[in-house]
């Protein structure tokens, strides 16, 4: 176990929680995280033995048993129940209280001469003991208390993108500790995109040979080098988990209660595959395709194979088979892809990767496993039996749960662990984005949900998507603490959810894992929004009306018309609603309401090139008096160097003196394909 001792001793330190033992107390249920439902103080305490504590398991399990041996508490076989420290009993389903009891519930009993646990199976067993393993690692003294709990969500899932960046095996075992400990129940891992394909498939041995490797370790520099695959040798970067690294990772997450999902992406993200095989994308040429062909037999065969392998090694009740972002680029011009479309009628490509999905979801239901996919698989028809990862927002998991499927919350402004979690300035480069961990800690999945609704609603899952994520301490860093608020709201009633409270547990617990050799961002220190953004500013055209001479899109469009004049300025990135965005120009005249003399014409932009949003190629402003003779005032070029890839806030103002009622500002949106642009303000003195 990765747990020592010497953590123990640290938390003891470390622990500020209100309600919270200090060293001289005792441990208390309130210090545990994620926190219990159901806690009944009682009177009295127990002090744990710091060395052979015993424990004897009624309904024996060997698994539990030694888990229990190994685990930070070194427990030791009692020779019956009755003389055990930790008394634990499994009892049947027939014989447990309905109600809000699950499969994954305990009751934990701390009285002045015992501990009893009981559960109806052996998780519900596993997780008392890791609360009793937390509050062990606060003081050795127990606070004698009854603990009835069980989880929110039967869902508690991390994403692990071993995609973009090999992570190896070592690393996967270490976070399954992690996150039993957080009582999470999920590992989804990310094994196949454009990045490189990550577990052994027999049958197609180019999968690692080639497509599992190349030569840039640096995203940007891969991107930049054409996104190249290579033959392993020495100085290839990559890697992928043989059958039997997937054997020992399903062992070791089985006897801690997490179920593995591998995701295998299609029919987008598959470059890797294309390229090695070629023959089952639209050109049949390397380099060409990011999609599967939907047309050929080939791409289907190929996929039931693949599929096949990794029915075989996983027992997961669900296989992801990604779905998002496919480009169906190819699809349009492939006379395989047309033939398709046309002998079964489909009218568009969304209807043709209805068709893909819902054919791949047959042979998956056929070997007696049910898929999983991202929100895109709602487009073009939702297939029977599919349960909805909902990444884009949550309204793709709401129209699935409303159709009578399953959904699992992962909406990316709350749960994508990639985007920053404090001032960009101090953080390591990142995709962009700003997720702090109250953030994480605010979303509540179900807050809108009616209880019919709820029924369908697996649970939360925080995403760690690693292009530039290259080192296994920074993926650690990206996770902890942001995991314990996805643990959290996975497992504790929204009820009973409370930020400073969460926060404080949430200092003790990184120091914990610190000292267990985790790298966990510095909660402690923590700089918090973007300055700016906590006052309002005031100014000549706060609060002016906004003519829109080309419309804003739906996606960004923060508060709508009055945005950029709200006197609001947005926080360090754009899902705060804070900033407009759009794909096109922006042309717009704010109308002072009268004429003024004025002095200053300036808007701020964005530039985060991870997101592709970029500061504008230049902005030309305007005046005028009668709102229909414009006089030109300047034009601000960008002067961004090529490449700069941190996020950045550029004012692009200048100096007029003069008389004006209208001011028109048009930006001109960087050279590149779909480029974002965005703003907050536009400020008139
Ligand atoms: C995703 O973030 N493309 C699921």
């Amino acid at each position: 176990m990765r747990f020592s001792l010497f953590s123990y001793i640290m938390l003891c330190i470390m622990c500020v929680c209100p309600g919270v033992a200090s060293a001289a107390e005792t441990a208390v249920p309130s210090g545990v995280t994620p926190l219990p439902n159901g806690i009944t103080i009682k009177s009295g305490e127990y002090t744990l033995p710091g060395s052979g504590a015993t424990f004897y398991i009624k309904g024996s399990s060997q698994t539990l048993a030694s888990y229990l041996q190994d685990c930070k508490l070194r427990l030791h076989q009692a020779a019956n129940y009755a003389k055990a420290d930790i008394g634990i009993v499994i009892k049947s389903k027939k014989s447990v209280p309905t109600g809000s009891y699950t499969d994954e519930s305990y009751t934990l009993s701390i009285a002045p001469r015992q501990i009893r646990i009981e559960a109806q199976t052996e998780a519900g067993a596993f997780y008392a003991i890791q609360t009793l393993m937390q509050m062990a690692a606060q003081q050795r003294r127990l606070q004698c208390c009854i603990i009835n709990d069980s989880p929110a969500y039967r869902w508690r899932g991390l994403m692990f993108d071993v995609s973009r960046h090999f992570r190896p095996k070592a690393f996967l075992l270490k976070q399954l500790d992690a996150m039993a400990m957080l009582k999470l129940n999920v590992m989804h891992l990310h094994l196949t995109d454009g990045a490189g394909w990550r577990i052994q498939i027999d049958k197609y041995p180019r999968l690692t040979e080639f497509a599992a490797w190349r030569r840039e370790r640096k995203w940007m520099d891969w991107v930049a080098q054409g996104k190249k695959y290579c033959d392993f040798s020495n100085e290839a970067y990559g890697g992928y988990y043989t059958k039997d690294d997937i054997r020992e990772i399903l062992a070791y997450a089985t006897k801690r209660h997490i179920t593995v999902i591998p995701e295998i992406e299609m029919p987008g993200h598959s470059e890797e595959v294309t390229s090695a095989y070629p023959e089952i994308s639209c050109s049949g040429k390397a380099y060409t395709d990011y999609d599967f062909c939907a047309g050929k037999e080939a791409t289907f065969t190929f996929l039931q194979n693949v599929l096949d392998e990794v029915i075989d090694l996983f027992p997961s009740p669900y296989i992801h088979i990604g779905g998002d972002e496919a480009s169906k680029g190819g699809w349009h011009k492939c006379a395989d892809c047309k033939k398709r479309m046309e002998s079964l009628q489909l009218k568009n490509v969304d209807e043709l990767q209805s068709y893909f999905i819902n054919r791949i979801e047959k042979y998956v239901n056929q070997r007696g496993r049910q898929i999983i996919g991202w929100d895109e698989i709602l487009e073009g028809g939702l297939t029977p039996n599919a349960t909805v990862m909902s990444w884009r927002g949550t309204d793709g998991g709401i129209k699935a749960i409303n159709d009578g499927h399953d959904a699992i919350m992962t909406p990316g402004e709350y749960c994508y662990l990639d985007y920053t979690q404090d001032a960009p300035f101090k953080e390591p480069l990142s995709i962009g984005g700003y997720t702090p961990l109250k953030q994480v800690y605010d979303y509540n999945p179900g807050a809108t949900l009616t209880d019919t609704q709820k029924r369908h609603l697996l649970g939360i899952q925080g995403n760690l998507w690693s292009e530039y994520i290259p080192d296994d301490s920074h993926a650690e860093y990206m996770y902890y603490p942001r995991a314990f608020a996805i643990a959290e709201t996975g497992w504790t009633n929204a009820n009973l959810k409370q930020y400073d409270s969460f926060k404080k547990r949430a200092l003790g617990l990184c120091e914990m894992m610190k000292a267990d050799g985790y790298k966990t961002f510095d909660l402690a220190h923590e700089y918090g929004n973007r300055p700016e953004s906590k006052t309002q500013i005031d100014h000549l055209a706060k609060g002016c009306k906004v003519k829109y001479n080309i419309p804003y899109g739906d996606k960004w469009k923060a508060a709508g018309d009055v945005t950029l004049t709200d006197g609001i300025v947005g926080g360090w990135t754009y899902t705060d609603r804070r900033w407009q965005g759009t794909t096109d120009n922006m042309d717009v005249v704010v109308d002072l309401g009268a004429v003024k003399d004025i002095h200053y014409i300036g808007a701020n932009f964005m530039h985060s090139t991870g997101p592709w949003v970029y500061a504008p190629e230049k902005v030309d402003y305007y005046v005028s008096e009668d709102g229909s003779k414009y006089d030109h005032v300047a034009t601000i070029h960008c002067d961004i160097p090529e490449g700069y890839d941190a996020l950045l806030f550029k004012i692009y103002g200048t100096v007029y003196n003069g008389k004006a009622r209208y001011v028109r500002m048009v930006a001109h949106k960087n050279y590149r394909d779909g480029a974002w642009l965005f703003t907050d303000e536009i400020i008139v003195n």
